[in-house]
């Protein structure tokens, strides 16, 4: 899969998708929203996450997330989980799994209904190290979560570098 085209008319619009909405994609989504406005480019873009379950619908992001945000300056504390829907896969342009299992899922549902958005592996498209999962800190200590944030942090920066430099060549 290679990256949909920037939109010119109208924001871009991504979202990041894991299992539960509370431990990955939100720190995901926040850590994009940072990158994105360090360059400036917060008009350009519209960045969400949801989780392909729907457990913990409402709830604040876990407080192992919470904490290595804090801990790196970054607040995610507002956000609020939600599964992902159907109208999603219209509404987003890309929509990026954290794991494989969340990959398969999306693309379930987009069997169900064909639809806009690309759906790809965050890792897939911009990897950082061997790893094309980014792994699953729910139940573990604060290393897996500053694992997982190192991780989101270098990756979610690379794919904005990408995707911005790849529309400066079209
Ligand atoms: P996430 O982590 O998919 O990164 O938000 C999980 C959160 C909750 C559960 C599993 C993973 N759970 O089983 O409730």
């Amino acid at each position: 899969m290679h990256l949909p085209p920037l939109a010119t008319d109208r924001p871009t619009r991504v979202l990041f998708v894991c299992l539960g909405n509370i431990c990955r994609s939100p720190l995901a989504e926040g850590l994009f929203k940072r990158h994105v406005t360090q360059k400036g480019l917060e008009q350009g873009f519209v960045i969400d996450s949801a989780g392909t379950g729907g457990w913990h619908a409402g709830e604040a992001p876990h407080r192992g997330s919470r904490a290595v945000a804090r801990r790196h300056g970054l607040d995610i504390s507002d956000q609020q989980a939600r599964q992902v829907r159907l109208a999603d896969l219209e509404a987003f342009d890309l929509i990026l799994a954290m794991d494989h299992r969340n990959l398969n899922d999306l693309q379930a549902l987009q069997q169900a209904r064909p639809a806009h958005a690309k759906i790809a592996c965050l890792l897939d498209l911009a990897p950082v190290d061997h790893r094309r999962d980014v792994p699953d800190p729910y139940g573990q200590d604060d290393e897996a979560f500053e694992d997982v944030y190192r991780l989101l942090d270098l990756s979610t920066q690379q794919l904005l570098e990408e995707w911005v430099g790849l529309s400066a060549h079209r």
